[in-house]
């Protein structure tokens, strides 16, 4: 889509959030936004919350994620965010987020899989995956996997629709010809 030419839903990729969200009550939705702590992440927590959704911020950096909430409180003194500790890049950090939200007791209504990094350099994560396969899909992968029946649950018993929101990237598109070589995943060559 072109910066300035409206799309169907009759906004274009140059609307801000809070000219899509205009009018909108979110009270009474939560919402898990992870990557929260800069950027898109950020920005996403900080309308929600304008339009009164309960935010957790799930980051990997608490500290850059209190300070992010912190901000918000300041524009938004009715706020309702959270901040929890999550690291995409880790099985067992994402399964320990899972758990600890699960104990928290909270409904979800959207999960809006932001986090991503673009890293030149080929890495392993700590599980050994390429790096930013583990990050930006694996472990959200996982993690919506791990939320999945909450999500299901919440829209049974609220007869609200959930929502599950997978930040990408125009660079998609930028494909091998033979589609994604996942027996090279871990190959710095693939
Ligand atoms: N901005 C653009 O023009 C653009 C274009 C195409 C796609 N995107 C996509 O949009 C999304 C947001 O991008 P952005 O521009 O807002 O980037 P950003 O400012 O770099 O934010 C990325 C966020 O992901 C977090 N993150 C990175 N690795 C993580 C991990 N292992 N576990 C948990 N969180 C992790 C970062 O946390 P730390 O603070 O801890 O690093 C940061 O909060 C990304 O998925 C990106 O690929 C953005």
């Amino acid at each position: 889509m072109w910066p300035f030419r409206n799309g169907s839903s009759g906004f274009s990729s140059s609307s801000t959030a809070e000219k899509v969200t205009q009018g909108i009550d979110g009270t009474g939705l939560t919402a898990i936004v992870t990557g929260a702590s800069s950027g898109i992440g950020a920005e996403t927590t900080r309308v929600l919350a304008l339009r009164g959704v309960h935010v957790i911020m799930a980051v990997r950096n608490v500290s850059a994620g209190r300070d992010v909430k912190e901000a918000i409180l300041k524009e938004i003194p009715t706020a309702k965010v959270d901040v929890m500790e999550l690291d995409l890049s880790s099985f067992s950090s994402v399964r320990k987020f899972a758990s600890d939200f699960h104990s928290s007791g909270l409904p979800l209504n959207i999960l809006i899989n932001n986090a991503g990094i673009t890293i030149p350099n080929f890495k392993l994560s700590k599980d050994n995956i390429e790096l930013q396969f583990a990050t930006n899909h694996l472990g959200h992968f996982l993690l919506t996997n791990l939320l999945l029946d909450k999500m299901k649950k919440t829209t049974s018993e609220s007869g609200k629709e959930g929502r599950i929101v997978n930040v990408s990237s125009a660079a998609h598109r930028l494909t091998c010809r033979e589609g994604i070589r996942f027996e090279k995943i871990n190959d710095p060559s693939g």
